[in-house]
């Protein structure tokens, strides 16, 4: 018979039992569980609501639980239905009557917000630190790129060169605000709902600040309907996920391209790549696509619970216990895209004079040249046809306007001087990118600046974070079984 047998007079059918429990999900919260019900026993005792010789033992024998699960002697059982029943249930076989006093003014529905905001904040935390990582990763591939140059492309046409540090810094701001969303999140989670009990609130003088001050929390949800049906957190966090695997997505797609022998840009480590079962030449960027493809799995998560929590009336529907696993899940597939990425930025080798080789198909140089005649007094419009037409004339030759002949210049506009030459420079056109964000190294040289301090700022914020209850080896980023 279940917690509730009281009102029970038959047991629940067999098929309802797997289907009802999230204990294989959420045993993962174990450590954010146990810390939830020691600060809520320590509150129950320093308000006169149970003994302070109940809460010594409840907590001991809370801490001997937690001892067994972190040391794998633990065995759960599903007709245990979630963690809160697996825990509770085992707390009063250890220490009897003292045990059926923990639950006092507390329902699970504020226990498995509790929980799962805690939960949330660990992941955000070790998120924003794996997100610091590739950061590093991509500052110092950044740095080693020096002056090496690659084909801008628009519609993945050849469109103006760029520095590659340049092209790599993007990824760096794009995470800067990936990290942004992350931090959002963790304070979106950062609000105590325990002491909002089934959904009114309760009772007994229950301090709700004690609680979410011996939790970490930075203060408590204001609504107890909303504290225990208020699930935005989890949204932020998978949304947070989200849009920062499509980055990295972004950044496996170029990867894919740069390594393939049409581009040859960069070459993978042995260590980031496969080869075929059978053909014995292949060397393959799976990771990369991997993180590309897992993409969709973590926006999936996203969408399950947007879906799930759209028609929902207040306050507490069981509905809500499939919020867990999804967030978990893409919590965990980010950490690793996460972690696959920042090993294969750091061991690629970076084929800079083949990025150069390319860089005399496309025209490149087509803009700066129509610029040259701008700037000399010629419409930029005008300035664009008669480029137009120098490029056609490369096509029909076969060569790219680089190197057509000085003649067919002076031809196409009396504007021309011989220091075009110097237009159709690669190097010069890239240096002479000078705007605030540009490609120029000099722009590129200051922008790293910026992007190292705001690196700095960044890893400083992880500092000053709210404590967390970081996760227990059943439900670590990188392991366990959830
Ligand atoms: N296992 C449940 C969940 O994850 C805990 C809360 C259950 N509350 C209830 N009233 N059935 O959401």
């Amino acid at each position: 018979m279940a917690l509730w047998g009281g009102r029970f007079e038959e047991d629940a059918a067999p098929v309802t039992q797997e289907f009802g429990a999230s204990l294989p999900v959420d045993k993962a919260l174990y450590k954010q569980d146990i810390a939830g019900s020691i600060a809520h026993a320590t509150m129950l005792a320093e308000q006169g609501i149970i003994s302070h010789e109940d809460a010594d033992a409840i907590c001991a024998g809370l801490k001997s639980i937690e001892a067994d699960i972190d040391a794998g002697a633990f065995t759960f059982n599903i007709a245990d239905e979630d963690i809160h029943m697996a825990i509770e249930s085992e707390l009063t076989r250890r220490i009897g009557e003292p045990g059926g006093r923990l639950h006092t003014g507390r329902s699970r529905n504020d226990q498995v917000a509790t929980d799962t905001r805690l939960g949330a904040k660990a992941l955000a935390k070790d998120l924003m630190e794996a997100n610091l990582g590739l950061r590093r990763a991509l500052l110092s591939a950044a740095e080693d790129a020096g002056d090496a140059v690659l084909p801008g492309m628009t519609h993945l046409q050849h469109a103006q060169p760029v520095l590659f540090a340049h092209h790599l810094l993007a990824y760096v701001w794009m995470l800067g605000r990936d990290f942004t969303r992350l931090n959002a999140a963790f304070n979106a989670a950062d609000l105590s709902p325990l002491g909002a009990a089934a959904l009114a609130g309760t009772t007994y003088p229950l301090d709700r600040r004690m609680t979410a001050g011996l939790l970490g929390f930075s203060g408590v949800v204001e609504n107890s309907l909303d504290a225990v049906s208020d699930r935005d957190f989890l949204l932020d966090l998978e949304y947070a996920c989200s849009v920062m695997a499509m980055h990295l997505s972004r950044l496996a797609e170029e990867i894919v391209l740069w390594s393939s022998q049409e581009f040859g840009f960069i070459t993978l480590s042995d260590a980031y790549s496969t080869g075929s079962s059978i053909m014995p030449q292949k060397k393959n960027p799976d990771f990369a696509e991997l993180i590309r493809g897992k993409t969709g799995r973590v926006v999936g998560d996203l969408v399950q619970l947007l879906v799930t929590m759209k028609g929902l009336p207040l306050a507490y529907n069981k509905d809500m216990q499939e919020d867990k696993e999804g967030a978990l899940d893409a919590a965990k597939t980010l950490a690793q895209c996460l972690a696959v990425m920042t090993g294969m930025v750091s061991t690629w080798t970076v084929n800079a004079d083949r990025m150069r080789a390319v860089m005399h198909r496309g025209h490149l140089a087509a803009t700066d040249v129509a610029d040259y005649l701008a700037k000399r007094g010629m419409p930029f419009r005008e300035a664009h046809a008669v480029v137009g037409h120098l490029v056609l004339e490369a096509e029909k030759r076969g060569c790219d306007i680089a190197d057509l002949p000085f003649e067919v210049f002076e031809q196409a506009s009396e504007l021309f001087g011989r220091d075009i030459t110097k237009a159709l420079d690669l190097d010069a056109i890239v240096a002479a990118r000078t705007t605030e964000g540009g490609t120029a190294p000099t722009a590129v040289a200051e922008q790293m600046k910026r992007a190292r301090a705001r690196y700095l700022v960044d890893e400083n914020a992880v500092k000053l974070l709210a404590p967390v209850i970081p996760f227990g080896h059943l439900g670590h980023l990188g392991t366990g079984s959830n």
